[in-house]
């Protein structure tokens, strides 16, 4: 009884101290691509030739942006809604050599995944799949967060910073769910909750080499940035792997 009492004291002052979750514009397509996919490999953007993966692709845009420069592009997810809302860009784009699915059934030489791997359920299975879908020598670029210890790591719950962490399911809940139409059952639904370690264990026990696992920090946390630090003070995780 205390404690319902207490979530509702807690939903009450989410309301009051934030009436609306904003969400932040990110760039997308070939900004994104730009931003977050470039700086991990020096030769991207020389895909010509190339099968690609883009594994979480939401609604397509990075897909659409790669299949400018690549031979083919998958655009893969596990949700329907945003296969189809991709499918209906890339007829709008004009481009045929891109294809949206929930299923992947043929090999590829580069695999990308662009703010996704925090969402994976489960990231190790995912890594084998993606290891299974690449020819040898195929690479996989991604780069995810924030990361469940970040001050917005909590994603669309994030009412202010680690308030994933300091408030209550409950109040949480039933704050975003005041103005997100998908009405969510849990503060882990869509995210794994899955640290920077684990992440980092898990990718090197992986059966990929792994040529590069980067945390960049958050800007204004630059100065306390370290390997003791990184949970709290990492801004995106960079990695390329490659199938050997
Ligand atoms: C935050 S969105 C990122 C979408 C896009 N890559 C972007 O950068 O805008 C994460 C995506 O991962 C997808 N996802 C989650 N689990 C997945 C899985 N097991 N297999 C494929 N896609 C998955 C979600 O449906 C969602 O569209």
């Amino acid at each position: 009884m205390e404690l319902a009492m207490f979530g509702e004291l807690q939903y009450w002052l989410l309301c009051k101290l934030w009436p609306i979750k904003t969400i932040d514009t990110q760039p997308h397509g070939e900004e994104k691509l730009a931003t977050f996919i470039k700086p991990i490999d020096p030769t991207f953007g020389r895909l010509e030739g190339l099968d690609v993966l883009d594994f979480g692709c939401g609604d397509g845009n990075e897909s659409i942006a790669l299949s400018r420069c690549a031979r083919s592009v998958i655009g893969l997810d596990i949700n329907p809604k945003w296969i189809e809302i991709a499918r209906a860009k890339a007829q709008r784009a004009g481009v045929s050599n891109v294809e949206f699915t929930t299923k992947l059934d043929r090999k590829v030489d580069a695999v990308i995944s662009i703010d996704a791997f925090e969402h994976f359920e489960d990231p190790k299975q995912i890594l084998e799949m993606m290891h299974d879908a690449l020819r040898p020598g195929g690479i996989v670029i991604a780069s995810f967060g924030p990361t469940w210890y970040h001050p917005y790591g909590g994603h669309l719950f994030s009412a202010f910073p680690w308030a994933h962490l300091l408030c209550s399911e409950r109040a949480l809940l039933k704050w975003r769910n005041r103005f997100r139409d998908g009405k969510a059952q849990s503060l882990k639904q869509g995210m794994n909750g899955w640290s920077i370690s684990r992440f980092e264990r898990t990718i090197r026990d992986s059966p990929f080499t792994v040529e590069q696992f980067d945390c960049v920090p958050i800007n204004s946390l630059r100065r306390i940035h370290c390997r003791l630090t990184r949970e709290i003070t990492t801004s995106i995780v960079q990695m390329r792997v490659r199938k050997t």
